[in-house]
């Protein structure tokens, strides 16, 4: 689609509509390998490229591998998930989200992206998308974890709705994956509390099917929507 290259440049995050005119003056922007300063000027995405580079992607959809101690969210202070992102990201029109969230202390799989539509359909309670969790308990299992977590009989506390079944992987007596496609507020952590025990680390190892085992702490990927399960 052709738009105008302040545009362009303001969706993207790169400048506001109102300084286009001096970013262009400040920066090498092509268009077909001609340079451009006007503003108005009207280019398809793939012709532009800035200073040498293509433009970032028009649509944004990242997995990242959550490092702890960062925050899911765009109202708090402090180590926000976005602060890893590139800076003219904050900028963006449509703004750039987390699908979801996860707590601060918990690690591993989040996407993020710009596409309100897909946020919307796969955090809906009816999306059932599969998220697999790697967690470290406090206290070794007693031994019927695994078939309460199946029967979609667990009561979470102030709730009045059970949990749907969800699937307990033992790896030993104080770790464990668990498999769930609902997505309520600190859910892991509230159905291990529900049996009495307590989470002490929490990693989501996969969600909709989409792992981090190949992402450091704080690294993402780009991904295609075709990917997601
Ligand atoms: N369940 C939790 O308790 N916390 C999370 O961050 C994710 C799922």
């Amino acid at each position: 689609m052709e738009r105008r290259l302040d545009a362009w440049l303001s969706n993207l995050g790169y400048s506001t509509r109102k300084d286009a005119k001096k970013f262009l003056k400040q920066n090498d922007l092509t268009v077909n390998g001609v340079k451009q300063k006007y503003p108005s000027f009207k280019a398809k995405h793939e012709e532009i490229l800035l200073n040498g580079e293509p433009l970032d992607p028009e649509n944004i959809l990242i997995l990242m591998n959550k490092p702890p101690r960062t925050i899911c969210s765009h109202k708090d202070d402090g180590a926000l998930i976005f602060n890893l992102l590139p800076a003219r990201w904050a900028f963006r029109i449509p703004k750039v989200s987390t699908i979801g969230r996860l707590d601060a202390d918990t690690t591993g799989a989040i996407l993020i992206s710009d596409n309100g539509e897909l946020n919307h359909k796969l955090t809906s309670p009816r999306s059932s998308v599969s998220k697999v969790y790697e967690v470290t308990l406090a206290d070794p299992l007693k031994g019927d974890e695994s078939d309460i977590f199946a029967s979609g009989e667990l009561m979470l506390k102030n709730e009045d709705k059970s949990c749907l079944p969800a699937k307990l992987t033992i790896i030993n007596d104080k770790l464990v994956h668990l498999e769930i496609i609902e997505g309520r507020y600190h859910q892991v952590k509230r159905m291990f509390a529900a049996l009495g025990n307590k989470v002490e680390k929490l990693h989501r190892v996969s969600f909709a099917g989409l792992t981090v085992e190949d992402l450091k702490e704080g690294e993402y990927k780009f991904i295609n929507i075709d990917d997601i399960k």
